[in-house]
């Protein structure tokens, strides 16, 4: 059962004639000493990151041990979106369907799909940003941004890490406590934790020790979540903007489309505010009208489930009974994603339903959407209020430049300059 090496090569089996169910092959199992020599194969990785890795990439923190971990729907060699090569899963491939993942327990599926859990710690504390026009919600993790940075303060990443290790479609644990044991009871991971935060003591007499120990699991995948490791600005697109290669013309054109006349830019931030790395979002919610997924398993369940997005968590949250009274307006919309990796992963699906296969419909989405010849070939929107008018939907862009924007979303793919470059 132990495993010899951690280096996996991606065995992605397509099941039956249908390419959008996907299934991976069973992996070798990781033990105590595979996941120390992980934590630490990166040198320049802090003693908190280390930890943070060792959890992100461990299946036994699923329940059953050995079905899921972090990387199996945020995998480094698939963009750290979705499905890829990974020591993961075992006893039965973990799946998706139609970009949909199933978490540890067979069946179980969330009904939304992974966005990227790399840059992800770029996005703020969420709140109401109170302007001259619209007041908007910003930042935030989740399409919904129910991660708000209260729970876990100021830290939205640490606090959408607390998530899925205890929620059914995901990692499955019971509760906190059960992940805490596992860390408790391995002398490794007492190792790692000590190097981390100076003590082997992982407090749990009460239900308060056990949340502020359970909120320091969360903090080490934050800190993994936010090292260079994972966010690698190692794209063509950062060694353009550093000078050390040309974008071919049509990324270029592409370029030029994206902050000019395909007005992605808009929301898709792509110069630097204040200082701060571009992560092409600027975390604020639109609904953008995207069409259902008729394939997302949610329906076998709950043949009338409309998503509701940020609207949804508003109007049920606790945190701000004002915000409730702003549900409305916010039905339908979703979190703008960043754009960095978004062309590398394969077999994946885009936007929070998966509705899109392709970057290229993406693209012809934005451009036609409202065009009126094109009035019977879109679905109608999963949620038809609040639809993002501006900025979208008749941009009158000709097939090639639809395919230079498209073009240009794949300059933006980690490890450019070192494409062999390995996390495992
Ligand atoms: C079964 C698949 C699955 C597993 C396992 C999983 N995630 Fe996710 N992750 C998702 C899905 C689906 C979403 C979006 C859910 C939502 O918005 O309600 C998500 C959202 C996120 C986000 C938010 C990104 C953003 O921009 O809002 C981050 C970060 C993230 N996951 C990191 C993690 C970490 C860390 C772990 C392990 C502790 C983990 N995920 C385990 C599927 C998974
Ligand atoms: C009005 C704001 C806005 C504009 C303009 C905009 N986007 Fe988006 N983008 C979003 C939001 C919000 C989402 C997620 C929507 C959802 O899932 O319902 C998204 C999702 C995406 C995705 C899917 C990413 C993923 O991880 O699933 C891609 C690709 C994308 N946009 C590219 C573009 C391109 C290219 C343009 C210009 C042609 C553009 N966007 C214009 C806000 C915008």
């Amino acid at each position: 059962m132990k495993s010899k090496s951690v280096l996996f090569i991606a065995a992605i089996l397509l099941i039956s004639c249908n390419k959008d169910v996907i299934v991976e092959n069973d992996f070798e199992i990781l033990d105590d000493n595979d996941i120390v020599k992980l934590a630490n194969s990166n040198a320049s990785l802090s003693s908190l990151e280390r930890l943070g890795k060792a959890i992100y990439f461990d299946p036994r923190f699923s329940e059953p041990i050995y079905r899921q971990s972090c990387s199996s729907c945020h995998s480094p060699n698939n963009g750290w979106v979705g499905f890829g090569a990974g020591p993961r899963s075992r006893g039965g491939g973990r799946g998706a369907i139609a970009g949909i993942p199933e978490g540890a327990v067979f069946g179980k599926y969330g009904g939304r799909a992974s966005p990227s859990a790399a840059y992800a710690t770029f996005s703020p504390v969420f709140r109401l940003e109170k302007g001259t026009g619209d007041d908007e919600f910003i930042g935030g993790l989740f399409w919904d941004g129910r991660a708000t940075g209260r729970r876990v303060p100021g830290n939205p990443a640490a606090e959408q890490a607390l998530g899925p290790l205890v929620s059914p479609s995901e990692q499955n644990h019971a509760n906190p406590l059960q992940v805490l044991n596992k860390i408790i009871t391995s002398e490794s991971y007492l190792t790692l934790w000590s190097n981390a935060f100076g003590t082997r003591t992982i407090p749990t007499a009460t239900a308060l020790e056990i949340e502020k120990s359970y909120q320091r699991v969360g903090i080490a995948i934050s800190a993994y979540e936010g090292s260079l490791e994972v966010n690698q600005f190692s794209s063509k697109y950062d060694a353009y903007l550093r000078k050390e290669v040309e974008l071919t013309p049509l990324e270029k054109k592409g370029l030029e489309l994206f902050n000019s006349d395909a007005k992605c830019f808009r929301c898709h931030t792509s110069e630097s505010v204040a200082g701060r790395p571009v992560i092409f979002s600027d975390f604020k919610y639109y609904n953008l009208g995207i069409p259902k997924n008729l394939q997302n398993p949610r329906y076998w369940t709950d043949p009338n489930f409309v998503d509701l997005g940020l609207g949804g968590y508003l109007k049920n949250q606790t945190i701000n009974l004002g915000w409730r009274e702003a549900a409305n307006k916010n039905y339908g919309k979703f979190k703008t994603p960043t754009l960095r990796n978004v062309g590398k992963a394969n077999n994946r699906r885009f936007m929070h339903n998966g509705a899109f296969k392709t970057l290229e419909e993406v693209v012809h989405f934005y451009n036609t959407r409202d065009d009126s010849d094109f009035r019977n070939f879109w679905p109608s929107p999963e949620y038809g209020e609040n639809i993002q008018n501006g900025w979208m939907g008749n941009l009158g862009l000709t097939p090639y430049q639809e395919s230079a924007v498209v073009a240009f979303m794949k300059t933006l793919s980690d490890g450019f300059n070192n494409p062999t470059q390995r996390i495992l």
